[in-house]
């Protein structure tokens, strides 16, 4: 494992291995305080964060290492035109890891194709958030003990939420999956990642509804996300908001685990917070032990890596046909021989 980019990249053994080094770390804190000293976290954060971000850094401190980076990109050189390609080649000499967050998608992949140490992504615009889904899929381990045969709900903003496509991808490894997916017409879940899933039939399989009051008691997992009204191009106008209130829930069968990746607007009503049901803030506080796991795993078996600067002999005009792609953004080039974009999973036009 070099970067973590999309989380079906790794093999289960070592995602294994991170969840078994979290449950070490939860146990005892304390014996890994040293286990990053004298290493650099980068930390670029080029969209807002409030948890990935500051747990990614409360993790590299209780590691005994350091942080450098930004939150806020109007204060680094991209807001003097700087391409990512010089950010990341220049910010890989100062540091032993790079955790970027972008709002253009595919951007941590070109970032792993620039840099001389492991990029971890943080999320690419609307595409995936794979330490998020290490994340959620530690806390079902933690919280059921197993992954195969739950029926999980997926609710809220299908189409933007890159918690909801990394989440789905990755379940499709697991056995007897059934999940339903809950939104408007307009927020469902990207072609893309139907078609991935549907390669994966024989263990997961999936059901398209707008109303959650009909699937709700089918439930073993409810995962709440919010609108991500920040990323809609003009045909959304027309979505509900869904809101999980008490009363929704006396249906719920009693062992449900509620999740949300959060930041939540009104997508949970407040008094659910008591409910025992409720795993999203536990779910958050997991998160920091598993970054902290992500992060010795990735500084520690560290070689130094190739810089790729994109496949330079591979030039060609084929293009993405998602607008938000990072090949936008930067010079990069496609790989002729498949129909999807290696940066950002979307058909191209040849
Ligand atoms: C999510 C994100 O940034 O995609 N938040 C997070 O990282 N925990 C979800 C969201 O913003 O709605």
């Amino acid at each position: 494992m070099t970067h973590l980019i999309d989380l079906n990249e790794i093999s289960l053994s070592d995602f294994n291995l991170i969840y078994h080094l979290t449950i070490q770390i939860m146990n005892n804190p304390k014996n890994f305080n040293k286990s990053c000293s004298g290493k650099i976290l980068a930390s670029l954060f080029f969209e807002p964060s409030t948890r990935t971000n500051m747990s990614f850094n409360a993790a590299m401190i209780r590691l005994g290492g350091n942080i450098i980076g930004f939150n806020d990109p109007s204060v680094s050189s991209t807001a003097k035109g700087e391409s990512l390609k010089d950010t990341i080649i220049m910010m890989s000499t100062y540091s032993d890891v790079i955790v970027l967050r972008s709002k253009y998608e595919g951007a941590a992949k070109a970032a792993s194709l620039y840099s001389s140490v492991p990029v971890i992504n943080a999320g690419d615009g609307g595409h995936l958030h794979p330490t998020q889904t290490l994340v959620d899929a530690i806390t079902m381990l933690i919280l059921r003990g197993h992954i195969d045969n739950m029926i999980i709900g997926i609710c809220g903003d299908l189409k933007y939420g890159r918690t909801v496509h990394s989440l789905i991808k990755f379940l499709s490894r697991y056995k007897n999956i059934k999940i339903y997916l809950i939104s408007s017409e307009s927020l469902k879940l990207p072609i893309y990642i139907k078609d991935y899933i549907n390669q994966y039939k024989k263990n997961i399989s999936f059901i398209e509804t707008k109303s959650l009051d009909d699937v709700i008691h089918k439930l073993d997992i409810l995962y709440m996300t919010r609108i991500q009204r920040e990323r809609f191009d003009n045909e959304e106008k027309n979505y509900d908001d869904y809101c999980l209130t008490s009363d929704k829930l006396l249906n719920a069968k009693k062992d449900l685990i509620i999740m949300h990746p959060l930041p939540r607007v009104d997508e949970i009503s407040d008094d659910i917070d008591n409910d025992e049901r409720a795993a999203y803030f536990q779910q958050a506080k997991i998160g920091m032990y598993v970054r902290m796991a992500l992060l010795m795993k990735l500084i520690n078996t560290k070689k130094e890596l190739e810089i790729k600067y994109t496949d330079i002999n591979n030039k060609n005009n084929i293009k993405c046909t998602n607008l938000k792609c990072i090949t936008y953004q930067e010079k990069l080039y496609q790989n002729n021989i498949i129909n999807n974009c290696i940066f950002c999973d979307n058909k191209l036009i040849f």
